[in-house]
């Protein structure tokens, strides 16, 4: 079951315009929320970025985020999904191609699913492997907006190098990765790029940086560079599907003792708790 144009209805069913702006644009705006025990977890963050992101980029939103919510939470309802995902995404809507915002009565359309997904348990405990690139991007990082070709060359180009995750750079200053963000470790310190216009302000991160605070790891939203990373004790990515994932090998060299570290591993033992908590706001 999907949601599609203000109404349920089976995945089958759904017919999407190629006169969609997300289609021709990708002029449209998306969430992807995590599932835990039934729930939406951290659904107020998640709102929160929706209506930014909206704003910004001067979509409206279909229904009033309450309504928004009751939709989403129906959906995870009546799929039944128990761990899984939510996808949800609001394009500028249908209409002749012209680069210009179309007519006021165009409506957006706004189209949500569910799907299973398992907590990444073997990577978290393993690691996962990484190459660094240029940061192609574009200097909206900060709103979650369809347009990802950059990420997905990004990504691929990292596993066209045998690599599992890409971590991105700008003239050196590490920004994120593909589709979360990277923290390092150095002297049991933490840091990860300031919450600017040139990174994605993740849930999963604010979550982790609440909850190092709240156990006294120290912390510092402060760039880094490259071989800052290459120096690091530990590395690890945080995001709605990989929570927090260390990184063990970036660039062929190996990070720390190459095995997940221990902040790291306090890190996702606190995440691991906040949701068992149910803290699925
Ligand atoms: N990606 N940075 C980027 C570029 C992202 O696309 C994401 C999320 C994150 C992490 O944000 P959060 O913790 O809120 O998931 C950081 C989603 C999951 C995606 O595009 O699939």
């Amino acid at each position: 079951m999907m949601y599609y144009r203000d109404q349920f209805m089976p995945e089958s069913d759904v017919r999407i315009s190629p006169d969609d702006r997300g289609y021709y644009f990708g002029d449209g705006i998306y969430e992807v929320f995590r599932i835990y025990n039934g729930q939406l977890f951290e659904k107020e963050l998640h709102y929160k970025r929706l209506i930014r992101t909206a704003e910004q980029v001067r979509i409206e939103l279909p229904y009033p985020i309450e309504e928004i919510n009751s939709i989403l939470e129906q959906l995870v309802r009546e799929t039944n999904t128990m761990l899984g995902t939510l996808y949800v995404q609001i394009t500028r809507g249908e209409a002749p191609r012209i680069h210009p915002f179309p007519d006021k009565s165009t409506k957006p359309v706004m189209m949500a699913y569910c799907r299973d997904a398992d907590r990444p348990l073997a990577a978290m405990e393993n690691g996962i492997t990484a190459v660094t690139a240029d940061d192609i991007r574009w200097l909206r990082c900060d709103l979650k907006t369809l347009n990802l070709l950059g990420n997905v060359m990004l990504k691929q180009s990292a596993l066209d190098k045998g690599a599992d995750e890409v971590i991105l750079h700008r003239n050196g200053t590490v920004t994120e990765c593909s589709a979360s963000n990277v923290m390092m470790v150095k002297n049991n310190k933490v840091f990860t790029h300031p919450a600017d216009n040139l990174i994605l302000h993740g849930v999963t991160r604010a979550v982790v940086l609440k909850l190092a605070a709240q156990t006294g790891i120290e912390f510092a939203e402060r760039a880094f560079q490259v071989h800052d990373l290459y120096n690091a004790d530990e590395v690890f990515s945080t995001g709605t599907t990989g929570e927090v994932m260390p990184i063990v090998q970036v660039d062929k060299r190996t990070i720390g003792d190459g095995v997940s570290g221990p902040i790291t591993r306090k890190l996702q033992m606190l995440f691991t708790q906040h949701i068992e908590r149910g803290s699925n706001k």
